[in-house]
């Protein structure tokens, strides 16, 4: 059984995305052993615990970004955590953290990166004119957003598109994609090539 830790800081519905695959066996032989958010009102806590799902928060608490990982890192690690994957978790990482689980570390981000990384992807997406956009599995490195793409979907963004619509557009997506991605790279078939993800026969 592949181990999951996830890390959120609010709804939570790729988290929830990712649970039902896992019930479903679009995911096999993986588990979520613990959800963990750096906020103590996330919604998607609530989600987690209705599904049976373990939970716990670390919080902020005015910290430095290490000691605030050092902390979470130690409840991945308690769990038996293989690989985390962050869903909405609004923190960027310490190279600490990056290093105790490289090239284990996955997000999702609601644009075609390396375009509109960062905060609010839609509406720059949408401010900058561009035709289509979409979403991004990659791994995480020390770069904000930037780490080897793992998977991608576009969409077409639309001219009566508000950031609402189109975000809510991007999410379906989301919600496929993340799921898909996740089986793949448990399923151990690719190579890491520089930033290259390499799919392994
Ligand atoms: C998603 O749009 C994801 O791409 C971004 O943050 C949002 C999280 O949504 N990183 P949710 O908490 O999974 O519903």
């Amino acid at each position: 059984m592949t181990r999951l830790g996830i890390l959120i800081s609010g709804r939570g519905s790729n988290m929830l995305a990712l649970a039902e695959a896992i019930r479903d066996g679009r995911i096999p032989n993986t588990e979520i052993a613990i959800v963990v958010s750096d906020k103590a009102n996330a919604p998607g806590i609530e989600r987690a615990k209705e599904l049976g799902i373990k939970t716990q928060i670390v919080e902020r608490r005015r910290r430095s970004r290490e000691d605030h990982d050092r902390e979470t890192l130690k409840v991945l690690k308690s769990h038996q955590v293989d690989f985390v994957c962050l869903a909405g978790y609004m923190r960027v990482l310490s190279a600490y953290f990056l290093e105790e689980f490289r090239d284990r570390i996955l997000n999702i981000h609601p644009s075609l990166l390396p375009a509109f990384p960062g905060l609010n992807a839609q509406l720059q997406a949408i401010e900058h004119g561009v035709k289509w956009t979409g979403c991004t599995v990659h791994f995480v490195d020390e770069t904000l957003d930037g780490g080897p793409i793992i998977a991608q979907r576009a969409i077409p963004v639309t001219e009566d598109d508000t950031e609402e619509s189109l975000s809510a557009r991007i999410l379906e997506q989301e919600h496929q994609l993340y799921p898909d991605a996740v089986a793949f790279v448990v399923s151990g078939k690719y190579e890491l090539a520089g930033r290259r993800v390499l799919r392994k026969p």
